[in-house]
């Protein structure tokens, strides 16, 4: 791995937080042996990780034989960080992962559409907000001087996990090789409930309208908040000074970018990705009042 910043080294077009991961480790996974019964959830960070983890664990956990696991972290723990993880191969199916990374480092046994993938993605500039307050909180990330600054970073992909703009490429050119589901964290916020059939569908989970329901109630950022199998502030305070739970909002963007930061970002977009037909209700007007 080659050290770019005192916070963050890069390897194969992606960036890891110092420490956090191997070489030999993140090469390893190229040979991990993929299960039909997997279930790997992919975001960009701060696109709705945990909350869909919640989901996805909650959703699992309605089965009656499912195994107790303290957090949803330890029930879906991400695929690239080695530390302090049991042997998945002794882990009874489904086996459920987590992870941030491309299609050039997860496992090759994905394709194929053996196992299935939840890609989550959001509103860029609502990401990056959520991020420049992450880098603050998160120890292993360095404390942004502004968050003009941290635009910059952001845009010039030099933050963990790289560049927004090469994730959603690389994911959205692949999907094919995959057996993946597109959510939006705006769609999950306009209409929870939907979002939550949508992936029980995908992961082939009858539940009842009452069990659906009850996932639902266990996913509002309300109740997620207060949650602590599942809002991660069973972490050491040393490494979260902060909340993974922030704000959940749709358009935070509006109150950090200025015109200008949000025209040159438009600007961006358009060369970067304007090619690929995503269509999101980024902007919708209507939020929820609680959610
Ligand atoms: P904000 O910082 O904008 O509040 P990730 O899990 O990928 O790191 O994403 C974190 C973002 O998801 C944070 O965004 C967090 O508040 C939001 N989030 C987490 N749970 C949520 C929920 N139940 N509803 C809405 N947003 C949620």
């Amino acid at each position: 791995m080659e050290k770019i910043t005192d916070y963050l080294c890069r390897y194969k077009n992606y960036n890891f937080a110092l420490d956090v991961a191997t070489a030999e480790y993140i090469d390893s996974l190229q040979s991990f042996e993929v299960r039909d019964s997997d279930v790997l959830l992919v975001t960009y960070p701060k696109s709705g990780t945990i909350w869909t983890q919640q989901i996805t664990t909650s959703i699992f956990e309605s089965e009656e034989d499912a195994p107790a696991y303290p957090n949803n972290l330890e029930r879906m723990p991400w695929l690239e960080y080695p530390e302090g993880h049991d042997d998945y191969s002794l882990r009874p199916s489904p086996r459920l992962f987590a992870s941030h990374l491309t299609p050039a480092l997860i496992p090759p046994g994905l394709r194929h559409k053996r196992a299935k993938i939840i890609y989550v993605i959001r509103n860029p500039k609502d990401v990056a907000v959520s991020y420049y307050h992450f880098c603050a909180a998160w120890a292993k990330l360095e404390t942004p001087k502004s968050f003009d600054d941290f635009l910059e970073q952001y845009l010039a992909g030099n933050v963990g996990a790289a560049s927004w703009f090469d994730h959603i490429r690389e994911w959205h050119s692949k999907r094919d090789q995959y057996n993946i589901l597109f959510l939006s964290y705006e769609d999950m916020v306009l209409d929870l409930k939907t979002a939550v059939t949508k992936i029980c569908r995908f992961l082939g989970k009858e539940l009842s309208n009452g069990a659906i329901d009850q996932v639902v109630h266990k996913s509002t950022f309300k109740n997620m908040k207060k949650d602590s199998k599942a809002n991660y502030e069973f972490l050491p305070p040393d490494l979260l000074n902060g909340k993974f739970m922030r704000k959940g909002k749709i358009g935070d963007w509006k109150n950090h970018f200025t015109v200008a930061q949000s025209e040159r970002f438009d600007r961006i977009f358009q060369e970067r990705i304007g090619d690929l037909a995503l269509t999101f209700s980024w902007d919708a007007a209507k939020e929820p009042q609680e959610h």
